[in-house]
């Protein structure tokens, strides 16, 4: 079975059973500031888990593009990878436990032909005022799986989410397949690290909203989210070695091979990172993230660049990238065609990011032996030469980190982070969060866009047409997005006016107040909410003097002189009759 087959596969199983296929979402999370990327299936369906009516039903089934980057120095071995797709099926207060498992069961055994005593399950063990799941272990029994392939976990291993810092999450069971080699001792079982159990499908039986301080409180409804990851799973319904060893890396390799002259077995490692990284550039890219120093382009820039170095260490000179970033796109625009339709903007990003990094790499490595020159054997690099790697010489930080692990030395990440906050007072955005891997950016920058966010609804209303409603808000460290309903273009005047208000607005440094009141009162000051399903009695709203009262979880700045200048950068259509604002604040 190859990409397409199983992808195909999964879905038109559960178009069977009643759900409605839906198309991947971007890559860069809507609606949701707390992180950099989408890292599953469910996290672009937040809303309609938390009761928004989704328009597709209540039975839903994709598959869906998402990065993690958590683990990016760890790509390279065998199971590691930072882009990756995920199958996944819900339920949105529809069926529950029973369907679910009876849905997960069916599939491996009749449509991936794995027999059960190949697999093992895992339900949670319950802790205080949350029972055992012995309802999920019931369930599994009737399929004929026996308790010695049924375990039971704590929360570490067997609750998932929320996606970012707050969010639905719940209880899951696990579905791993056993490759029948040993246990590793008398406690091995599916949590062990061992390599006996690799997981391939989680099925999380999401009812509970945890919130910023930590409470988690029952969800109204009672849903379904499973993800199962569509590189692992073809890897062992092919009884592949590796995820590198499937298909869905065979074009990306072979393409390696013929540019380096070397084969994929002489150095895997590079080969590895060098595939993994360009697949998650090329769709980076394909979404609209451009290289640059904040936020996720700062991680695209990493990607890109620490692919590169791994191609000269297979020794491809010259500028390279856009052949594999060519054989990327055409093998995925099926499943993904924003690739072949932004494929232009793709190639000439990647040519421009690796010509760039090739300039500055020379003399990169120059200044780096020098610097190792000048520590005078102390195995320790100066924060300051390694924030001036960073800041003339475009290095990542994890790039000079690599460099002097090679010559056994350290970097003070402490230190260097100290630097860069001082240097680098506008560009600031994130840099610890993005260093820990790309979770919660909840940075200086976004938090400006977001308040300035609240100032263009605002403005709109009172500028344009006071019908105007948010229809999606996207935040990157770069700009805001912002799309709302209207169905002709806003004039150029109109534009202007907005775009004066909001200064004048930011001007007056106007405080940003937080309060907690009740939904009631909320609505009769006439607050601004868009998923007001998900609020409880009590909201938190941020008003902004007499401009603007939205509900909200924040984060936003103190007083709106913060902002700095707000700039309109684009107006244009988004679908029929809603249109697109992109806005930077400088
Ligand atoms: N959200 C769960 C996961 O990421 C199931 O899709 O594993």
């Amino acid at each position: 079975m190859d990409a397409q087959g199983l992808r195909d596969a999964y879905v038109n199983f559960f178009i069977e059973r009643g759900h409605t296929y839906i198309r991947s979402a971007s890559l860069i999370p809507e609606n949701d500031p707390t992180v950099l990327f989408t890292t599953a299936g469910m996290h672009p369906l937040v809303p309609y888990l938390l009761g928004e009516k989704h328009p597709g039903g209540k039975r839903l089934v994709n598959f869906q593009k998402c990065i993690r980057t958590g683990d990016i120095e760890e790509v390279g071995d065998a199971t590691h990878l930072t882009f990756f797709e995920m199958l996944g099926n819900w339920s949105l207060g529809d069926y529950f436990k029973k369907e679910s498992i009876e849905f997960s069961f069916d599939l491996l055994k009749d449509v991936l032909k794995i027999d059960k005593e190949q697999l093992a399950v895992t339900a949670f063990e319950g802790e205080k005022g949350i029972p055992k799941d012995t309802e999920t272990a019931e369930h599994w029994k009737s399929h004929g799986m026996r308790e010695d392939q049924i375990f039971f976990y704590g929360r570490k291993d067997n609750w998932w989410g929320p996606a970012g810092q707050t969010g639905p999450c719940g209880p899951d069971t696990e579905i791993f397949f056993d490759n029948s080699q040993k246990k590793c001792g008398p406690a091995c079982g599916p949590a062990c690290k061992c390599g006996k159990y690799t997981e391939i499908w989680n099925n999380v039986f999401m009812q509970y909203f945890k919130d910023k301080d930590g409470n988690f409180t029952p969800l109204k409804q009672k849903n379904v989210d499973t993800g199962m990851g569509l590189e692992r799973v073809l890897c062992m319904v092919n009884g592949a070695k590796t995820v590198y060893d499937t298909s869905l890396f065979a074009g990306i390799i072979g393409k390696l091979e013929e540019l380096s002259g070397k084969k994929y077995q002489d150095d895997m490692r590079s080969f590895r990172i060098i595939s993994d990284h360009l697949r998650a550039s090329t769709f980076l890219l394909g979404d609209g993230v451009v290289p640059s120093k904040m936020g996720q382009g700062y991680i695209l820039r990493r990607l890109i660049r620490r692919a590169s170095r791994y191609m000269s260490n297979l020794g491809i000179e010259g500028v390279n990238m856009q052949k594999v970033s060519e054989v990327i796109v055409s093998e995925y625009s099926a499943a993904y065609p924003e690739l072949e339709k932004n494929k232009d903007s793709i190639y000439s990003q990647i040519t421009a990011e690796e010509e760039k990094f090739h300039k500055t790499l020379r003399k990169g490595l120059r200044r780096f032996d020098e610097m190792i020159a000048e520590s005078g054997g102390t195995k320790q690099l100066d924060g300051e030469a390694v924030f001036r790697l960073y800041d003339t010489f475009g290095f990542p930080i994890e790039l000079t980190q690599e460099l002097a692990a090679e010559k056994g030395y350290n970097v003070s990440v402490e230190d260097f982070n100290n630097r860069f906050k001082e240097h680098q007072e506008k560009s600031r955005a994130g840099s610890d969060q993005v260093f820990k891997g790309g979770l919660a950016d909840a940075s200086e920058q976004t938090t400006k866009l977001h308040t300035a966010t609240h100032l263009l609804n605002a403005a709109l209303k009172k500028f344009v047409d006071p019908n105007i409603q948010q229809k999606g808000s996207n935040i990157t460290a770069e700009r805001l997005r912002f799309d709302f309903n209207l169905d002709r273009k806003v004039e150029p005047e109109e534009l202007k006016a907005v775009e004066d208000y909001i200064n004048e607005v930011i001007k007056a440094n106007i405080p940003v107040v937080c309060e907690e009141i009740s939904y009631e009162e909320a609505k009769a000051r006439c607050a601004v909410g868009v998923f007001q399903e998900k609020y409880g009695e009590v909201v938190k709203v941020y008003s902004i003097g007499n401009v603007s009262i939205e509900l909200c979880g924040g984060p936003h700045v103190r007083s709106t002189g913060e902002i700095g200048r707000f700039r309109i950068a684009k107006e244009e259509s988004s679908a029929a009759g809603v249109r697109r604002i992109k806005a930077t604040v400088e």
